[in-house]
């Protein structure tokens, strides 16, 4: 084009203004729906490709950011318990955990124990106990929960988190000198939680679950449920791998009745595609009751037998292939979209890119990645999507994990 028919264009667009230009837009996508929806997708893909969209104009244009379902489930909590939930350095964010707190004060049905896995320093631990001493159902039931207690965090980060709460009188004054070189927190957490006449509620134990099938096989203990115990809610946050999730799963379900709820926290973290994969395998049995953030609340609906889980669910993501991948996550995929749920539409693609990248197949996840960028649904996503396309999951190891580079 020419510089005197794009000078008049110009004047032209300025004098119609922006509302005008929408309604001619509008007016031809009346006509020619396809070929407007068409035209609207080049221009976005290829004049905005890093999509400089902020929150304000993907609300206003592009659509909701927050589900169109989206209830009004009332976070607020009595003051002195908000204190309390924000006050312990946590992974999770204050949403989750008053989700937390108002699930076992309203929601649990307040029969048996509750189980956690992966504490850390027990922001969650506290939202539930608390929650469990909230719920008029029951003034009973013990909170177990486990976790390695060690090798989570060096001891010079883990005394980063420690060193607010010994400074502000949380803990006591030698708790940093109490570390010294070691990873473990098991002192600390009970430290933290002793104090308070929730904290009796609480057990911590120390059984991890095993990351691998070889670990598995090696001295434990590992997690383990006590006999005979009864419990119907699961919170689980120290499920960082796929095979810790089977070996969780089958114990769990092994006592879980229909009825029964798990809370998956890191439900939507782009590196656990483990999670989402377990639950759209065995989907008949699980039903989605809420969420918030990535804590997502499941029904167990119908009984899943810890043999069935060993009979259909591998060892390793390894063994099943890129179809397998493709069918669970396009199911996934599309009950995000069927509640509008578009962060949970862009996350879940990117764990399937991290599945193909886990069972070797990178070129696919390669190019998955670099379509997804293009894709105007990913708007608003972009920094996480390009950092999944860098290193989008990790096998586990001694320390966490190690990441699988792209
Ligand atoms: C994201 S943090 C949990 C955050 C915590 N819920 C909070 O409120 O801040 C993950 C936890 O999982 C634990 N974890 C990691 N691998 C584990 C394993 N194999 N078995 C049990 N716990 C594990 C870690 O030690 C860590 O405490």
């Amino acid at each position: 084009m020419n510089k005197f028919t794009i000078s008049i264009l110009h004047r032209l667009l300025h004098a119609l203004g922006q509302y005008r230009i929408w309604r001619i837009f509008h007016e031809l996508r009346q006509i020619n729906r396809k070929g407007m929806d068409n035209m609207l997708e080049y221009i976005l893909n290829s004049e905005m490709p890093e999509r400089p969209f902020n929150y304000w104009f993907l609300r206003k244009y592009v659509g909701d950011l927050i589900s169109s379902q989206q209830g009004s489930l009332a976070l607020a909590v009595p003051s002195d318990v908000g204190t309390m939930l924000d006050e312990i350095p946590s992974e999770t964010t204050s949403g989750e955990r008053r989700l937390l707190w108002h699930f076992f004060a309203s929601m649990w049905d307040g029969s048996g124990d509750v189980v956690e896995i992966g504490p850390f320093l027990g922001g969650t631990s506290r939202a539930i106990a608390l929650g469990m001493a909230a719920n008029c159902k029951t003034n009973s039931g013990r909170l177990l929960t486990f976790d390695r207690f060690e090798h989570y965090y060096p001891p010079s980060e883990l005394k980063k988190f420690v060193r607010p709460m010994q400074e502000s009188g949380l803990l006591s004054p030698d708790a940093l000198a109490r570390i010294g070189s070691s990873s473990s927190f098991l002192e600390i957490y009970k430290e933290i939680h002793g104090v308070h006449s929730y904290g009796k509620r609480i057990v911590p134990v120390a059984c991890p679950v095993p990351d691998t099938a070889d670990q598995a096989h090696k001295t434990g203990p590992w997690f383990h449920l006590p006999p005979d115990t009864a419990c119907s809610a699961f919170f689980v946050d120290g499920c960082k791998s796929w095979f810790g999730t089977k070996y969780f799963m089958k114990a769990c379900c092994g006592i879980a009745r229909p009825g029964s709820r798990f809370i998956f926290q890191d439900y939507l973290q782009f590196t656990c595609f483990w999670l989402p994969s377990f639950i759209q395998r065995f989907n008949e049995c699980f039903r989605l009751l809420c969420y918030i953030d990535q804590t997502f609340v499941f029904e167990l609906i119908q009984p899943l037998p810890p043999e069935r889980i060993e009979a259909e669910y591998p060892d390793k993501p390894e063994s099943w292939d890129v179809h397998t991948f493709e069918t669970l996550f396009t199911g996934a995929r599309l009950a995000a979209e069927a509640r509008g749920h578009r962060e949970a539409l862009v996350k879940h693609a990117i764990q399937y890119g991290g599945a193909l990248a886990y069972i070797g197949e990178k070129d696919l996840a390669r190019s998955w990645f670099t379509a997804l960028l293009r894709d105007p649904i990913a708007a608003g996503y972009e920094a996480v999507v390009q950092e999944a396309a860098a290193a989008p999951t990790y096998r586990p190891n001694e320390w966490g994990g190690e990441p699988i580079i792209l």
